[in-house]
Parts: C-alpha cells; structure tokens; sequence
C-alpha cells in the first residue's frame, strides 16, 4: 500500500492509513503469486467484507508485508477502484 500510495497508482486511496480499517487498498494478487504473499489474517478477512468485489486473491494491500522473494510481485486493482 505504502508503494502504491508514494507512486499514486490509481485506485489505492488508503484512507486508514494503512490501519485495516477502511478496505480502500483492496488488490487481487496475481495467482503465481499467491502462496508467497499469503493469505489474509482474521482482521483483514473481517475488513475484506466491506469491499467491493472480493475474490479468492483479493488482499488488503496495506496487509502485505513485502520481502525480497516478492520482486516482481504482481497485483491488479478492481475496477470498481480504478
Ligand atoms: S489502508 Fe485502510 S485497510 Fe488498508
């Protein structure tokens, strides 16, 4: 989310700040991606509810804790957000 936000991609308002509590950094991660990423925390699984759109993939990009094996990381905005 913080990446997002320092390069104003479109579609991560981020309005929390990144506190889990908003659902406005939504991103589906790309599916060759998924088990680096990870799955979503209880907290954030609760959060999901409230957005748009919600797939198998979808994340709260400002969950994600980005590591080095994450380069090249794929994630796609919902359109809804866009
Ligand atoms: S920035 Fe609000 S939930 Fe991610």
């Amino acid at each position: 989310m913080e990446a997002a936000v320092k390069n104003h991609v479109p579609g991560i308002d981020a309005e929390c700040g990144g506190a889990c509590a908003c659902a406005t950094c939504h991103v589906y991660v790309d599916e060759a991606w998924r088990s680096i990423v990870g799955e979503p925390a209880p907290m954030e699984e609760d959060m999901l509810d409230y957005a748009f759109g919600v797939q198998p993939s979808s994340r709260l990009s400002c969950q994600i804790r980005i590591t080095a094996e994450m380069d090249g990381l794929i994630l796609k905005t919902p359109d809804r957000q866009g």
